[in-house]
């Protein structure tokens, strides 16, 4: 790249990582999002970082009339994994509607590798970062996103939904859906606050 390209890259990295924000599907538009869209996110995926090439992001959306079905599963399976005492109904109400309210709804899933000698730390963080590279993209497209890790989102059962088994895991659900309200601003402590900086 020339040196005038990387300066706008590098501006345009920035801009995207700083505006990126999350929305829930209840403040989505019921507005669908072009198929070319969510192949893009889905690329970007795949060129997240990954230790050994294990490549563990397994992911599968859902539009359209199966999110009906993803709906139904989830609210039944929170019923199921839920002690009765700790079960909340406007929690289940909540995942019985949410996948409808967002266009697109994509389960994320970590896909163990065979010999299991990249530890599961590793795998995890590597799918963290694919959702972070699906995040930005839809970000550039004018789309929010929400990653949600309840307990049913990232149950042994929403694994084997998705057609995952043994030590794979699931690792939750990104809604992404164009938002019904202003784009939000995001906060964040100084990263002064978080930084140890040895130089000597
Ligand atoms: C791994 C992960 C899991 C998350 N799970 C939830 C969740 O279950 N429920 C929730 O309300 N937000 C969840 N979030 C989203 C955060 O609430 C959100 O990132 C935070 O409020 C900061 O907002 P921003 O993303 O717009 O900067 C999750 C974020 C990450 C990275």
């Amino acid at each position: 790249m020339k040196s005038e390209e990387l300066v706008s890259t590098v501006e345009a990295a920035s801009c995207l990582i700083r505006n990126r924000r999350t929305v829930k599907p209840k403040q989505m538009l019921d507005q669908p999002v072009d198929e070319a869209i969510i192949h893009e996110m889905l690329e970007n995926a795949n060129w997240a970082p990954t230790h050994g090439l294990t490549e563990p992001w397994r992911l599968s959306v859902f539009t359209g009339e199966a999110r009906t079905r993803l709906a139904a599963f989830l609210a039944a399976t929170y019923k199921k994994i839920t002690p009765p005492d700790a079960f909340k109904p406007n929690k289940y109400e909540g995942m019985s509607k949410n996948a409808m309210l967002a266009p697109v709804v994509i389960v994320v899933g970590m896909k163990r590798q065979e010999s299991q000698k990249i530890p599961e730390l590793d795998e995890i963080q590597a799918v963290a970062c694919a959702v972070q590279n699906m995040h930005l993209t839809a970000t550039a497209h004018g789309l929010c996103a929400f990653w949600s890790t309840n307990l049913a989102a990232v149950s042994k059962e929403m694994a084997e939904y998705v057609g995952l088994s043994g030590d794979d895991r699931a690792l939750g659900l990104f809604y992404v859906g164009y938002p019904a309200v202003e784009w939000p601003k995001g906060s964040r402590h100084p990263i002064s606050e978080k930084v140890n900086w040895v130089a000597d």
